[in-house]
């Protein structure tokens, strides 16, 4: 070991330079060290590298790994999740660094998804921000607790589209549009990462799940996939794409199949698409138990799916130790072949390199950094600030919201008080007992200038099934035992003394995120009956949401004054939600998942095909694409979201209507806030093309910009579109633009715009033409 610091001193100090957060492709100081180390290793030290554990404090899975210690001091080990603070880090790297072989350092990785101890909003909250340099400074936030705290490497950003709110990992995504989701990728890994993975305070990234997990048949975790290249590469691969371009280090591969083969599989996916397409350097990693599944799925024993995963281009086995178990007798019948070992665990020691980990396999991790740098007073109010952009006002009735700060207010509803639920399902190493409730985040913003009336109205579930489900897995559902009857007295006993009602209502954090799929995603049932008897009080009512999907609430749209969509906003939750509800901060966030308004009627997206016989509003028609029973259209649409202040819009103005070539397009329009407060709003910009070789979506999301307006006040807002936007994948799969027409629209949401027509016509046609 010694020896390797010594030689990796040296390149440092011959380079005079860090590795940037891009890995270069070719390094020939660390291909020399790695070559190096690579030759002194046995196979079967080779195969360890390869091997990934479950150690210490988290489950995240269905089984644990065992005997780790003695498999570190073997060299069978490349690195373990689950396993941080200072103490913990220090005392099992030291195993690896003095009592194996060759001393080789162990990764730490762990699901820091959003936020380590400072908990952000849950990610599809983050992305309803719409704020870029926010959702990057909160990874980056996180990246400096998580390092502080030991860690390496982040199963982070999560990028699955998803078009099914049933699917309870929608939580964990950036919702349902390609674009919006691969410009957030791009920011979590830059978060993540930061300029140079060698820095202390770097985490490597992780983009998962590869590929194409958000799209489990009818919702259901781990459910099968099947879609169309076409579909895959238009709509579903973008995100991942963008992290590689953003440099990650590292890949996931998912738990489910695509095209008949396990992701896991796959070579196709794994090395066709992943390194010979789109030429990523770093390393696959498993999802958890990920090679033992395919078994189950239909793939052979587990020796054969050792076999398969490797030749297919997955390098490190996250638990379920099937390449420790198997590579060595594969490798001694020629079933595989050594290269192929060496290939997995270059990539492997490499990212332990760029992550600087031979130079100093303790990087970054002490007490006092720990002490100093998480749950900072500045972390939190970072943690703050995001999450009140994260919140979405789906309704305000007669500008009911803001509240004021005066008079009585009955605060409603099991998640009032609540700590534990607030902090989402990727809680991961967040405290819940530094989180701040809604009626704590009250008391800090109105003090005692308010009068609160609480009462808990409701439990969060009653059916005692589920509740016992829920709280084997993890989630702490206190249970009041006083009968649904008299809670909800109570409840509207305060109700009918106050001005005006807040109730606090959603989901518990386990009915969203891994293996927490619904089949009916409204309130529970115990809460709408509370809320039911809090709107026939007559009372003001205001809802505020917490919960990890979108729901039905077609019932409670009608009923309620307001409604304010929170998620799981994270640490500082209560405060931001009462920095929202008293007008502190103005709202800001826009939906990035379709609010549907039954379960029938997904999957529901804003940016679906037209189909031969579109619905145009005329029910006579009897032979178009329609329910009976129901709208088209859902409750929220993608990109919905309203403000205190109301913006106006002008008409779309174009810098000409006929282009040719890769002429660029300036579109504009006159936003006025014509409202009585500061406010900010996004403007989002549509494209569609009606005629194409290939039937295109109804409008694909091509830009946005946050804009902030004083009242009274108007700016032009413009866009430059250029044939880059207008591309897309024919049924060759080349990426590139046709000429036609285009509409271009640009509004407050995706079904909120304002059109104007342009026809764009390549150079060639043009010529030919004169
Ligand atoms: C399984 C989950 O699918 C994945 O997202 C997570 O990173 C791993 N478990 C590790 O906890």
């Amino acid at each position: 070991m010694k020896r390797i610091r010594l030689m990796l001193a040296l390149l440092v100090v011959t380079l005079g330079c860090c590795l940037p957060a891009q890995v270069p492709p070719v390094d020939p100081h660390r291909d020399a060290f790695v070559s190096d180390l690579l030759g002194r290793m046995t196979v079967e030290e080779r195969i360890g590298q390869l091997n990934l554990l479950s150690v210490g404090f988290d489950v995240t899975g269905p089984q644990l790994s065992k005997d780790a210690d003695t498999k570190v001091r073997r060299g069978w080990v490349g690195g373990v999740f689950n396993t941080f603070t200072p103490v913990a880090v220090r005392k099992l790297q030291m195993l690896a660094v003095k009592e194996s072989r060759l001393g080789i350092p162990l990764l730490f990785g762990y699901d820091v998804v959003h936020g380590h101890k400072t908990i952000f909003p849950m990610p599809l909250g983050l992305s309803c921000t719409w704020n870029l340099d926010a959702i990057e400074r909160s990874a980056r936030i996180a990246a400096v607790e998580a390092s502080a705290d030991g860690l390496h490497w982040t199963f982070s950003p999560m990028v699955d589209i998803a078009r099914d709110p049933r699917w309870g990992r929608i939580a964990e995504g950036a919702g349902e549009d390609p674009y919006l989701g691969a410009l957030i990728a791009r920011a979590m890994v830059r978060g993540y990462q930061g300029s140079d993975l060698a820095r202390s305070n770097a985490l490597m990234a992780c983009v998962k799940h590869f590929a194409l997990y958000g799209a489990a048949e009818a919702g259901r975790d781990y459910n099968t996939v099947d879609m169309s290249r076409r579909q895959m590469y238009e709509y579903f691969l973008p995100p991942y794409r963008a992290a590689l371009e953003a440099g990650v280090g590292s890949v996931m591969s998912s738990f489910n199949e695509i095209d008949g083969v396990p992701a896991t599989a796959n070579r196709w996916l794994l090395t066709d698409l992943l390194r010979t397409q789109w030429d990523f350097q770093g390393f696959v990693v498993t999802d958890y138990t990920a090679i033992n599944e395919m078994s189950e799925h239909g793939m052979g024993d587990l020796r054969k799916d050792a076999e398969l995963a490797l030749k297919a281009g997955v390098d490190m086995d996250m638990v379920g130790e099937a390449y420790l178990k198997h590579l060595p007798e594969l490798a001694a019948h020629g079933d595989i072949s050594e290269s192929q070992i060496n290939q997995a665990c270059r990539r492997i020691l490499e990212a332990k390199y760029n992550l600087g980990l031979y130079a100093d396999p303790y990087r970054g991790c002490s007490e006092e950094r720990a002490r100093s740098e998480i749950l900072t007073p500045k972390n939190r109010k970072a943690a703050r600030e995001i999450a009140a952009q994260s919140f979405v006002l789906l309704k305000n009735d007669r500008q009911i919201l803001p509240l004021k700060k005066s008079g009585i207010i009955a605060l409603v509803g099991p998640l009032v008080a609540d700590q534990q639920n607030l902090l989402g399902s990727w809680r991961a190493a967040g405290d819940w007992q530094q989180a701040v409730s809604v009626q704590a985040g009250i008391s800090n913003v109105v003090g005692a200038a308010v009068t609160v009336l609480y009462a808990k109205g409701a439990n969060l579930v009653d059916d005692p099934a589920l509740r016992e489900t829920l709280q084997g897995f993890g989630a702490e559902i206190p249970v009041d035992r006083r009968s649904p009857r008299e809670m909800v007295a109570e409840a509207v006993a305060a109700a009918t003394r106050a001005d005006v009602v807040v109730a606090v209502l959603g989901e518990s954090s386990a009915m969203s995120g891994e293996a927490a799929s619904r089949s009916e995603i409204g309130l529970p049932q115990c809460q709408k009956e509370l809320l039911q008897a809090l709107v026939e009080t007559g009372k003001p009512l205001v809802l505020v949401l917490m919960n990890g999907r979108p729901l039905t609430l077609t019932w409670e749209a009608e009923h309620c004054d307001a409604i304010l969509e929170t998620w799981f906003g994270g640490t500082e939750a209560g405060n931001a939600v009462a920095d929202v509800l008293f007008g502190d901060c103005n709202p800001s966030g826009k939906l990035t998942a379709t609010f549907p308004r039954t379960v029938g009627q997904i999957p529901i997206y804003y940016n679906h095909k037209n189909t031969g016989r579109p619905y145009k509003g005329d029910p006579k028609f009897k032979y178009v694409s329609r329910y009976l029973d129901m709208p088209n259209d859902p409750l929220y649409a993608f990109g919905y979201g309203l403000s205190y202040t109301t913006f106006s819009y002008g008409d779309v103005k174009l810098s000409q209507t006929a282009l040719v070539g890769d002429e660029t397009l300036v579109a504009s329009v006159a936003l006025t806030n014509a409202g009585m407060r500061a406010g900010e709003e996004t403007v989002q910009l549509y494209l569609s093309q009606p005629v194409a070789s290939v039937t295109r979506s109804v409008e694909d999301l091509r830009g946005f910009q946050k804009v902030r307006l004083q009242p009274g006040e108007t700016k032009e807002v413009t866009f430059r579109i250029t044939p880059e936007d207008l591309k897309f994948y024919n049924s060759k799969l080349d990426y590139d633009w046709e000429p036609g027409e285009f509409v271009i629209r640009i509004g407050r949401s995706s079904s909120q715009v304002k059109s104007a027509t342009v026809h764009w016509s390549q150079k060639e046609v043009m010529l030919q033409a004169r």
